[in-house]
């Protein structure tokens, strides 16, 4: 395919959203085009079944959830991130398919055979190019997420889960980047924002350069920063807000 297919994981709070939002900025400024988008909710359905899923208050049974992130795949590869890496965008993804394999595999228990099933049926095989896995002790991550959400009413259902599913779906994201080395890059997030931007970068560009997808050092015009021209693609929905 044209484009290429970046894909940002991590255990909640680990700096996934902080780090994409930079990275698609710097891309920007760069001349790239970049399509910013995130799982669940990538599309307008995904929304609604976003909601659902992360409703600290809903009772949400394991498979239903394994079977809702797989809808929302499945709408997201076909209806934006396919169309957009024909038409050759860079897209960032703020989760994908690995988050399934992590958090409803290791954390709730299926079976990597299953979850890997309904894995391939959702994306039709479609993988990234890249995946950066940002990876946090889950004592700091939670300190940051609390730290987030305070003033707020409630953190999201999946952050309320206790430290032995988030030690085990940090294991499991750490188990999947040393079987596939050449896909994943692990960036230790815990030193700073600027400082875990720069590794970020320091990864990318170089990706990115050899696939010749970047970097014009020209300033980016009005239209080339524009990324919701993708013809024949459903826009994405409130994607660069912080999930
Ligand atoms: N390097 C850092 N040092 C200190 N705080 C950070 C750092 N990176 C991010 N944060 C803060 O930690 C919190 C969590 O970061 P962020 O929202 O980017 O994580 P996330 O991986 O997207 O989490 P989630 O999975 O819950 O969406 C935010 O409040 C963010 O501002
Ligand atoms: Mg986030």
């Amino acid at each position: 395919m044209a484009g290429t297919f970046i894909t940002f994981e991590g255990i909640d709070g680990s700096g996934k959203s902080t780090q994409l939002r930079l990275l698609a900025n710097f891309l920007r400024s760069e001349g790239g085009e970049v399509l910013v988008t995130r799982e669940p909710g990538g599309t307008s359905v995904g929304l609604r079944l976003r909601a659902a899923l992360l409703d600290a208050l809903e009772q949400v049974d394991p498979l239903t959830e394994l079977l809702v992130f797989a809808a929302d795949r499945a709408q997201h590869v076909r209806r934006v991130l396919r169309p957009a890496l024909e038409a050759g965008q860079t897209v960032l993804s703020d989760r994908y398919a690995d988050a399934t394999k992590a958090y409803q595999g290791a954390g709730r228990g299926f079976s990597a055979e299953l979850v890997s099933e309904i894995v391939q049926l959702a994306t039709e095989g479609l993988t990234p190019d890249l995946t950066l896995l940002f990876d946090l002790s889950v004592t700091e991550s939670s300190a940051r997420t609390r730290r987030r959400s305070e003033g707020k009413q409630t953190g999201d259902r999946l952050d309320s889960e206790d430290a032995g599913f988030h030690t085990r779906v940090r294991e499991a994201y750490l188990s999947l980047a040393a079987r596939e080395p050449e896909r994943f890059r692990v960036v230790t997030t815990n030193g700073s924002v600027d400082e875990t931007h720069e590794r970020v970068k320091k990864i990318v560009v170089p990706f990115l350069e050899a696939r010749g997808q970047i970097v014009s050092r020209e300033p980016a015009t009005a239209g080339s920063r524009d990324t919701h021209r993708v013809p024949q693609r459903e826009s994405p929905a409130g994607l660069e807000e912080p999930p």
